[in-house]
């Protein structure tokens, strides 16, 4: 642990001072580092998400417990679902497939499927939900799309087959790269901080744009190269701490795969009327618990992050609780958006 005078979370070259005080970030000041390392084929390696990073939702609560302290507060869920649901209402088939179609097949039983294996509907089952929540995770947006709008037909989809346990009915087991759903037979298509989990996140998009009607609406999210970077200091430093040196490995960034600031550009080859909503915020932890779960919580990529892990996860906690002993909270800026779109006719 460093004895200097400056915030215990220590800074990297690319830190702006006391994270306490200062906690815009510069904008545009960050290309990732890790993005470059071959490791990288670990963050879109299915048998590594299926069957470790998103196993259940443990990890992904760790992440999304954060944003209880986020001022101002946000709700995504909320907005996706009032937008699909107002989506739906304009559009002729939106409003009359539900009542027209059969209920959705039994599109997969999540038990029954194994890591990464697609179960798609059976022969002559065509799904053909209004609303498809690519990469649903532990569903958070289909939960509210269900409890919001139930008159809406709403399908789960997820490589994990596990994460999808208690996500309501139907479901689907598939890979996002190659959805098993019929060309322009969905309303409203999410993929929500998902894409960069795919090895070609806008050949993902493509696929998105193939299963959406005409006219459809698709929301994505993802974090700015910039979100969260107190974390990636707090990392580093306690990386310096425990290696002895002052080169260390950057922190996981997933989202440098499909950063925010460039989401928008990348799906304007298959979208229009694309408009970017702002999620983010500021974070500030009065205690250690929630911060060093969500460190922990990529715990899933340890071998490929040139640290031992579980004593870099201890070194943070000790920066973190000598930081929050000094200055009572710990500040995180939370740079994280929407961009939504409209299948063009
Ligand atoms: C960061 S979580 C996001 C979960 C949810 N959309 C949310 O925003 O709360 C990413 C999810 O995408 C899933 N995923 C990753 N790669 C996938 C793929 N190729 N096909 C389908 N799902 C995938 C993971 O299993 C995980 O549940």
């Amino acid at each position: 642990m460093g004895s200097d005078d400056g915030p215990v979370i220590g800074t990297s070259p690319r830190s702006h001072g006391d994270p306490r005080r200062s906690p815009t970030a510069s904008p545009g000041a960050h290309t990732s580092q890790y993005g470059d390392r071959p490791a990288t084929a670990a963050w879109t390696d299915r048998a590594i998400l299926a069957g470790s990073a998103y196993r259940d939702g443990q990890a992904l609560s760790a992440r999304q417990a954060l944003y209880r302290w986020l001022n101002p507060q946000r709700d995504p869920a909320g907005i996706v679902a009032a937008r699909a649901a107002a989506h739906l209402m304009q559009e002729p088939h939106g409003r009359t497939w539900p009542r027209r179609s059969p209920a959705p097949a039994p599109l997969a039983d999540p038990g029954a499927t194994g890591p990464g294996g697609a179960s798609g509907p059976a022969a002559g089952h065509e799904p053909r939900p209004c609303v498809l929540d690519v990469g649903a995770g532990n569903g958070l947006y289909t939960r509210r799309l269900h409890a919001d709008h139930p008159e809406l037909q709403v399908a789960a989809l997820d490589i994990s087959a596990r994460i999808l346990r208690d996500v309501p009915r139907p479901v689907l087991v598939a890979d996002a790269a190659h959805l098993p759903v019929a060309d322009g037979s969905v309303s409203v298509v999410l993929a929500m901080h998902m894409l960069y989990h795919l090895a070609d996140p806008d050949a993902g998009i493509g696929e998105l744009a193939r299963v959406l009607a005409p006219g459809g609406l698709v929301a994505v999210s993802t974090n700015h190269s910039r979100d969260k970077h107190e974390l990636d200091e707090l990392w580093q430093a306690a990386a310096r701490d425990v290696l002895g040196t002052t080169q260390v490995p950057a922190r996981v960034s997933l989202s440098s795969r499909f950063p925010l600031e460039a989401a928008a550009d990348r799906l304007r080859e298959h979208f229009t009327d694309l408009e970017l909503i702002d999620l983010g915020g500021v974070i500030e932890i009065p205690e250690p618990r929630p911060v060093v779960a969500h460190l922990a919580s990529y715990r899933a990529w340890a071998d490929q992050m040139g640290v031992p892990f579980a004593a870099v996860i201890d070194q943070a906690a000790r920066r973190l609780a000598e930081h929050l002993d000094r200055y009572g909270t710990f500040t995180i800026t939370s740079r994280v958006g929407m961009v939504m779109g409209k299948r063009p006719r």
